[in-house]
């Protein structure tokens, strides 16, 4: 349990009560019992612009926890989506969260749900999803999604819980970034999160490089 409760909206604990249902209804899609730290979303955040006009995309967003740093962070004029693939935690979040864009969808299927709103670039994703518990394939397939939206310019952030390393997908997910990405710097441990966890902080994907999503 993480020594920092993650804000939840009202300042109680239904966020966690959400965020547990959630669990409950399915371990797998879900991957922690308990949000991110504070300390933990605003490490994810800080790839979010202060400035401009920027688009930012939440993938695993969760019951908010991240999403709430991300917004404190954004300028007036941002737009910030949220896709989410379990409807409750998307209602909850929206609830929460009235001016961000809750999507209940795919991360899968990003770049499709982002067309269908107008968008085709984005500044930043931010990304909640349990990696280490997706395949190889599924691994791959929201990476290149991530790529196709935020091309040269853009940046990525996500996070993994630290004593997953050792296990093959965390370290099969940790060499794909290498693979997709130039730039892949991972961060201090974030002791005071349930369990430490750590991020990777991806900008520049290689160009010409083998694409998440083709065939190996
Ligand atoms: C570990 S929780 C993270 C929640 C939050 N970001 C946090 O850090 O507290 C993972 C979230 O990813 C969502 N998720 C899992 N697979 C997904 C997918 N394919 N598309 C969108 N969301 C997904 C789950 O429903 C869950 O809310």
């Amino acid at each position: 349990m993480s020594s920092e409760p993650a804000p939840v909206p009202g300042g109680d604990t239904s966020g966690w009560r959400e965020f547990l249902r959630a669990w409950v209804r399915n371990p797998a899609r879900v991957g922690a019992v308990w949000p991110s730290s504070r300390r933990l979303s605003e490490k994810l955040a800080r790839v979010a612009p202060g400035h401009g006009s920027p688009v930012v995309v939440e993938l695993g967003p969760g019951t908010g926890s991240t999403t709430a740093q991300v917004s404190r962070r954004l300028p007036p004029q941002a737009r910030h989506l949220a896709v989410e693939l379990d409807p409750g935690m998307a209602r909850y979040l929206q609830r929460g969260h009235p001016d961000v864009e809750v999507v209940n969808g795919d991360a899968r299927k990003l770049g499709e749900l982002l067309a269908e709103r107008g968008i085709e670039h984005v500044d930043a994703v931010v990304s909640g999803l349990p990696w280490s518990l997706f395949d190889a394939q599924t691994q791959r397939e929201i990476l290149g999604q991530v790529v196709d939206v935020i091309g040269d310019t853009g940046a990525f952030a996500t996070f993994a819980y630290s004593h997953t390393l050792p296990i093959p997908s965390a370290r099969r997910f940790k060499a794909t970034l290498h693979e997709v990405f130039d730039e892949v710097v991972m961060t201090r441990t974030v002791w005071r999160n349930m369990p430490p966890a750590f991020c990777f902080l991806c900008r520049r994907p290689r160009p010409g490089g083998p694409r998440p999503g083709a065939p190996r």
